[in-house]
């Protein structure tokens, strides 16, 4: 059969893949176009399945940088760490973004699929949770709804037991300002960080005389960076199930609406928002 149709393969595009590793299955792409399975015949039950799985795959990735940045910031490899961070705050643009596909599913085509998700909610999401733990705003608390997958909640659990990466960025801040082993602030294991006087006196120093201190400069915006498109994406998710749910009380059990609208006053960092007010 002759053709006019360009061929790529004239100009050594490989087109025999036979016996070769091929795009699909370097990326394994059957088990991963297997997984979403609608349990509906709403239409818009796999736009709602996708939009949960990318976020999932977008958190292990954040999950493989922040814990890769952590290690970084304890080996005091700075440059590499603040090169992961920044590819953090991205990733959650990224997510950010996202919602935009999501909020064209209306109130009424919500209703068409919700009632087969039974309990199940993004409140169980456990890497959202150890992204939050890896973080610093560790609520021991939601421990539990993993309690029945003991892998899961072992994971989540030896993530409470070691220094946060807040606490790590407040270790090496201390380190710098006031040398070693000088009254560093205990690490904040199995509870929310509380905003520290001591803490937010020496980021305050640092920006007091940023030509000084430029390095602590650096590693506090990039948290103040994260931080900032954090609070975007739980922002745009809470107004996404306002508008899709109103009020109405979860499918996780919680109050919805006004369980997310409380947790817009998480603050992650809080003495590098406080010291804010007092330049
Ligand atoms: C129409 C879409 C969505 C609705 C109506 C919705 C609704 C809710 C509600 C009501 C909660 C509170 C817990 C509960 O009682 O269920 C929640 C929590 C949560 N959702 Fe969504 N959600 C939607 C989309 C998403 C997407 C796409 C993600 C991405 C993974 C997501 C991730 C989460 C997470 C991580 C939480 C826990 C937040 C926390 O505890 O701070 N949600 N969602």
């Amino acid at each position: 059969m002759s053709s006019d149709a360009y061929d790529p393969g004239s100009e050594g595009a490989k087109m025999a893949m036979a016996g070769a590793m091929s795009y699909g299955d370097y990326l394994d792409l059957d088990t991963l176009l297997d997984q979403q399975n609608p349990l509906s015949g709403a239409h818009d039950e796999l736009l709602f399945i996708i939009q949960h799985h990318t976020s999932e795959l977008w958190m292990k990735l954040i999950l493989h940088e922040m814990q890769a940045a952590r290690e970084a910031l304890i080996a005091r490899d700075l440059p590499p760490m603040f090169k992961m961070l920044a590819r953090v705050s991205r990733i959650f643009e990224q997510l950010n973004n996202q919602w935009d596909i999501l909020r064209t599913m209306t109130p009424s085509d919500y209703t068409t699929f919700r009632e087969v998700l039974g309990p199940s909610s993004g409140f169980q999401s456990y890497q959202y949770r150890l992204i939050e733990y890896v973080l610093g705003n560790r609520n021991p608390n939601l421990l539990k709804p993993h309690a029945h997958v003991p892998e899961v909640h072992a994971k989540l659990a030896r993530e409470l037991e070691r220094p946060s990466l807040y606490d790590e960025a407040v270790r090496f801040l201390f380190e710098t300002l006031d040398g070693h082993d000088r009254d560093i602030p205990a690490p904040q294991l199995n509870h929310p960080h509380q905003a520290v006087e001591a803490i937010q006196e020496r980021w305050a120093a640092v920006y007091r005389d940023v030509r000084a201190h430029w390095t602590l400069y650096e590693l506090a915006e990039k948290l103040v960076d994260l931080e900032d498109y954090f609070r975007r994406w739980r922002f745009n998710h809470v107004t996404t199930v306002e508008r899709v749910i109103g009020f109405k009380r979860g499918t996780g059990g919680t109050s919805g609406v006004t369980y997310l609208r409380k947790m817009l006053d998480v603050e992650l960092f809080p003495e590098l928002w406080h010291l804010r007010g007092e330049l």
